[in-house]
């Protein structure tokens, strides 16, 4: 063991308890604005967190729409690993409903929910404690005859009466209830706070003992992930979380974000999941993407940035030994490794070490001039993509490192036919010029369908993010582009006042970096599998 390791695990990890992750992705995570998933997705989505290792699923409201019913079902009878949760208002129609969708899992569970603040029995419910207490007995009653894991959360909990909470769980465990979950609903709590209720009402209802209980936090203070720790750390050895901290206003726990501060912490928090690690960035590019939800660059452990260092200091840090800066392995979680962003603070080390990851090597001449060049083209662009540092070393040199360059480009949009693009495109080794033309619905449709032909590599196109740089009529913009070859995705950056441009120029971008990569690793094998 180092020294940086030996400073964290003073714990063997044998007494670390096993925290369950209870995955509401496709539940309250659908209940982001915009963020509608169709039943068929959702299924989609489902798989991927199995694959994920997360203990339960709540896939749905099954109540709430035919679509929603057969999702929950068709998830209930697909995923027979997972424990499958059937979620339902304290109300016999909903609780019908999320106990037929979920017969056929191998695990299931029923999952109802009542009100329990002042505020919300006063202006939403309009009952008395006494009447809402008796509807959760009633209830769980009624649920308990046919599934015998029963959750129960009185919504709100964090901003109600602590006696009230108790005798709201006394009577719901009386009557069957097996998981107790305390809901943080509108995000209010701190985490003392939100600790010491786990620890009051474990301490204070009868029976408690028996049950399990759970933490549900939504993030309005960016408390979530600090509350879940908070009440994992009082007692809950369930914590109900989202991909990407999707969710109702400011969203849920973030799976990712709470999963990497246990594993990173595992020795000070005493706790660790089952959640295999290597498929955390694939399944928030999965959910991203199929909810439509961009990623903040700074989001912690799956935004753009989140393992991207900019300061020269740190870049020299993390080359002469990676722990100087980093308390995670991106690899570990499946995030592609590009620890360094060129930008206005990185020294000439870098930009030798991002080449020579290229197979690009620069005389000392060549380097300080591709590094004075490389610092004006960072003021202009603030982050210097491989491709545009790969063309400054080609002006160098004199040697065209690019396998491809794009020459020209033409677009014809409009609204009613077809839109119409046409690209030209230079082959490094042949020094041939191509111009292919092709049609789209859009015209970076169209765009990308002419570069495909023209760079006739068998990868995968994956994604398209665009963002404006800056605002009024000249405004800047910024493609990124993703494709993914042999498991290993490329990505390629552009940014110009012109976005189809800048997108044809990520695509580009993307490709060379595929095949220089290859080309690096093994060029004559695989040369032969691209055409
Ligand atoms: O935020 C909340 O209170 C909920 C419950 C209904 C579990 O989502
Ligand atoms: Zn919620």
């Amino acid at each position: 063991m180092n020294h940086s390791q030996a400073q964290f695990n003073s714990q063997p990890e044998s007494t670390n308890r096993i925290i369950r992750i209870f995955d509401t992705t496709l539940r309250d995570g659908e209940q982001s604005p915009g963020a509608t998933l169709r039943p068929e997705q959702k299924i989609v989505l489902a798989r991927q967190l199995a694959k994920l290792g997360v203990d339960i699923i709540e896939p749905g409201f099954p109540v709430s729409s035919p679509g929603e019913f057969a999702a929950v079902q068709q998830i209930s009878r697909e995923l027979q690993g997972v424990e499958i949760v059937g979620f339902a208002r304290a109300i016999k129609g909903d609780i019908d409903a999320a106990v037929r969708s979920t017969m056929d899992a191998a695990r299931r569970r029923l999952h109802l929910f009542i009100s329990s603040s002042d505020i919300h029995l006063d202006f939403q419910l309009k009952k008395s404690r006494e009447e809402v207490l008796e509807i959760a007995r009633q209830m769980v009653a009624y649920g308990k005859q046919f599934v015998d894991e029963i959750e129960f959360s009185p919504m709100d909990a964090s901003r109600t009466g602590r006696d009230f909470v108790i005798e709201m769980v006394e009577a719901v465990i009386a009557e069957g209830a097996t998981v107790i979950n305390l809901p943080d609903t509108l995000g209010y709590a701190l985490p003392e706070e939100y600790g010491n209720l786990f620890r009051t009402v474990r301490a204070g209802a009868r029976g408690a003992d028996k049950v399990q209980f759970s933490a549900h936090c939504h993030n309005d203070l960016g408390l979530a992930v600090a509350n879940s720790l908070a009440a994992i750390q009082a007692g809950a050895n369930q914590v109900e979380v989202t991909i990407n901290g999707i969710g109702e206003r400011a969203g849920n726990c973030s799976l990712e974000e709470l999963v990497m501060a246990i594993e990173t912490r595992k020795s000070a928090i005493g706790a660790e999941t089952g959640i295999v690690m290597s498929e955390i960035y694939e399944t928030s590019r999965m959910v991203s993407r199929t909810m439509n939800f961009p990623i903040a660059y700074n989001k912690p452990i799956v935004g753009r940035n989140a393992f991207q260092h900019e300061s020269g200091i740190h870049q020299d840090g993390l080359l002469k030994n990676r722990n100087t800066y980093e308390i995670m392995d991106p690899e570990a979680m499946g995030i592609p490794r590009s620890m360094i962003v060129l930008g206005k603070h990185s020294g000439r080390h870098a930009i030798k070490h991002r080449l020579a990851d290229f197979g690009i090597e620069l005389t000392d001449d060549q380097l300080l001039d591709v590094y004075n060049r490389f610092k004006e083209k960072a003021d202009e662009m603030k982050i210097v993509p491989d491709d545009v540092l790969v063309r400054l070393a080609s002006e160098s040199t004199a040697t065209q490192h690019d396998p491809y360059t794009l020459i020209d480009l033409q677009v014809l949009a409009g609204t009613q036919r077809s839109r119409i693009a046409s690209v030209t495109i230079r082959e490094r080794d042949s020094q041939e010029e191509r111009t292919l033309t092709g049609t789209g619905t859009g015209p970076l449709e169209a765009v990308i369908h002419c570069l495909q032909q023209a760079i006739p590599v068998s990868a995968e196109f994956e994604d398209l993010e665009i963002h404006s740089l800056s605002t009024g009529e000249d405004a800047h913009g910024e493609a990124n582009v993703s494709i993914v070859y042999n498991n290993q995705r490329y990505t390629g950056t552009a940014v110009h006042n012109d976005i189809i441009l800048a997108a044809a120029q990520a695509y580009v971008g993307a490709c060379n970096q595929m095949l220089m990569s290859i080309q690096d690793t093994d060029s004559e094998e695989n040369t032969e599998q691209l055409a």
